[in-house]
């Protein structure tokens, strides 16, 4: 977790959850990343290709621990008070990619995943725009704690979304995905800078860490 001096810049973590090479929901995290860094935050712009790893399998990790792309997710993540990711939507649901990460990250401690807000995004070729991923990726995050942003941003016919600039065509929407960044950025300000909130949250999830009763939301 970084270190906060009261006007440090927060740390945000930004990703694209798909490995293709022309990923619009990799260009959909580069132009998040971009309307974070302009709004004075410091961007850590990942690639789901730097976390490449093994299907996650116990008896691997018994005999050789967590693999190094599970170990570079949580390096990043570590370093970030909050992070981003832009998810494509598998049979409406997460990328099986997204969750073996998850499940790989969440084997290390104290685990990460709790201690961050995220906003999540998506980008389809389709109508709904991959909004049903993201309510199944919801799951597995709160349930290790996160503190998963209410509103969530999905764009739909992606093949044709984009202008040369990387911004959206349509700029209605271009203005609703910048007023759910400031919003999700704004509230991780005030949780970084007031730190009382963090306690209530814990005390929300009804989690007890030091008990060390459940594996839900260690660390
Ligand atoms: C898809 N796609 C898809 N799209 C969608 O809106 N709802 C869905 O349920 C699915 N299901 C699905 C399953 C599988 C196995 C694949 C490979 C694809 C289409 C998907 O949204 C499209 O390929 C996106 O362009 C993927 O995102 P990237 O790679 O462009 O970021």
């Amino acid at each position: 977790m970084p270190t906060d001096l009261p006007h440090d810049p927060l740390q945000v973590l930004v990703f694209g959850a798909s490995v293709r090479a022309g990923s619009a929901n990799a260009r959909l995290a580069s132009l998040v990343a971009r309307l974070l860094s302009a709004s004075g935050a410091s961007v850590d712009l990942a690639s789901m290709r730097d976390f490449d790893m093994p299907l996650y399998d116990g008896d691997v990790e018994a005999a050789e621990g967590v693999p190094v792309g599970a170990r570079a997710m949580y390096d990043r993540l570590d370093q970030s008070h909050a992070f981003v990711i832009a998810s494509p939507e598998y049979n409406a649901s997460l990328p099986g990619v997204l969750k073996n990460a998850i499940d790989w990250v969440s084997r290390i401690r104290p685990q990460p995943f709790k201690t961050k807000h995220a906003l999540l995004l998506s980008a389809s070729p389709s109508l709904v725009g991959g909004n049903r991923g993201l309510w199944a990726l919801r799951i597995p995050l709160e349930h290790l704690g996160t503190r998963v942003y209410p509103d969530m941003f999905s764009l739909a016919a992606s093949h044709q979304a984009f202008v040369e600039d990387g911004k959206l065509a349509d700029s209605e929407l271009q203005e609703r995905l910048e007023e759910t960044v400031s919003g999700f950025l704004r509230l991780v300000e005030a949780d970084v800078r007031y730190v009382c909130l963090e306690r209530r949250w814990y005390e929300f999830l009804g989690d007890r860490t030091e008990a060390d009763v459940t594996q839900r939301a260690e660390g």
